[in-house]
């Protein structure tokens, strides 16, 4: 491309303006810590850190007992000394802490809540956001309508979208036979999701899924997204809280190596994307471990109102326990589980662990990407 910009336009969301349009995606469990995204705010992007097993990650690395408020509290807080914009990554599907985890992110003044994984329709009823953004992730415009429609009864419209296309990396938000299809690639799902951003308002849209280059970036915003988020490629940044293994995993991946797990997947029933030589996905697959739920993120209410059901303690043959695979792919309870290594599609283009300096000069167009 000859006519490339070389400064991208700033994102500006609810009044607070992002200097670099890119948002790095919050990854649980346990890679997208203060760290990366201090280091993401600080150098013009939006850091997110995710709220997934925070409690326990936390309390591990202070020693001091924390729950789920406060450690979003305390990662929050963290994110944001360096200055610049930094927020949360909220799952849904983590029913249990949702409420606690939202709370302690706007009391700490987080920049932006993104909420996915499940259709967060109570969000700006749990508590005022004051200047926190509240930001969806969708993967249709049907989702965004139901969600806007949903939201006008607390009075609230969406202070952006995040359009999250089927290449992400993480769980997706479609069934296992949308993932490949043509009608569901980020390209072909924009429009739609365009036009209902514009009959509510304008909203803000940031897209993700499969974004890698400064021209990625480009292509998008010249079809009329704001801002993208982009996983992977952060994943094998320095300051990222994966494993040195887990990065290394995602430099060695090829191709082929990237597969869409289902029976068994994820108990939050939704597809999940993995690197197939993680060792805790080949042991589910062999069915050679049983599934040790110990942990219950990802559970259910059960007849009496309680969190006590998780899907994955009924049936390994439908499910694995991604807390303990998740968490152990951070490095921790490696006793209890083996890793299981969450990737994009892109995986396989990465070819070296780079600070997140050099990958925000090269996707802002300042330097030219190089060869690790
Ligand atoms: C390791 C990893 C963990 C992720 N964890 C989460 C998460 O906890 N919550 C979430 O909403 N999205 C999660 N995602 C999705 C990312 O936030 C992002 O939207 C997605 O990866 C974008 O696609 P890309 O990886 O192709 O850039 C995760 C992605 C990766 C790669």
């Amino acid at each position: 491309m000859t006519d490339q910009i070389s400064t991208l336009p700033s994102l500006v969301i609810k009044g607070k303006t992002i200097r670099v349009p890119i948002i790095q995606g919050g990854m649980g469990v346990g890679v997208s810590l203060y760290p990366l995204a201090r280091a993401v705010a600080r150098e013009g992007g939006a850091g997110i850190v995710s709220s997934a097993c925070l409690d326990r990650l936390v309390e591990k690395r202070t020693g001091k007992k924390l729950n789920s408020y406060e450690a979003a509290y305390e990662e929050v807080s963290l994110s944001k000394t360096e200055g610049g914009i930094a927020g949360i990554n909220i799952m849904f599907a983590l029913q249990r802490d949702y409420e606690a985890s939202v709370r302690g992110a706007i009391d700490a003044g987080a920049d932006m809540i993104i909420s996915g994984a499940g259709l967060p329709m109570g969000l700006p009823g749990i508590q005022d956001p004051k200047d926190t953004a509240l930001i969806p992730i969708v993967s249709s415009a049907r989702a965004l309508d139901l969600i806007c429609k949903k939201w006008e009864r607390f009075g609230y419209r969406p202070d952006a979208v995040v359009l999250e296309g089927p290449l992400a990396g993480g769980h997706l938000g479609f069934k296992i036979d949308q993932v490949d299809l043509e009608e569901n690639r980020l390209e072909n799902l924009f429009g739609p999701v365009k036009d209902m951003a514009m009959k509510y308002g304008d909203i803000p849209i940031i897209v993700a899924g499969g974004i890698y280059t400064h021209e990625d970036i480009i292509k998008y915003i010249r079809m009329g997204a704001q801002g993208v988020q982009m996983g992977t490629r952060f994943l094998a940044t320095i300051e990222s809280s994966a494993t040195e293994d887990y990065k290394k995993a995602v430099v060695m991946a090829q191709d082929e190596d990237i597969v869409v797990a289902h029976r068994p997947g994820s108990p939050c029933g939704l597809p999940f994307r993995v690197i197939k030589q993680s060792p805790m996905y080949v042991s589910a697959q062999q069915r050679l471990r049983k599934p040790k739920c110990d942990k219950g993120y990802v559970l259910l209410k059960d007849a009496e109102g309680k969190f006590t059901r998780c899907p994955a303690k009924v049936s390994n043959e439908e499910f694995f326990c991604i807390c303990n695979g998740l968490l152990s792919s951070a490095g921790y309870n490696t006793d209890v589980e083996e890793p299981l290594y969450t990737v994009g599609t892109n995986a396989s283009r990465i070819d070296g662990i780079i600070p997140v300096k050099t990958l925000m000069d090269e996707l802002t167009g300042t330097v030219s990407p190089t060869k690790a």
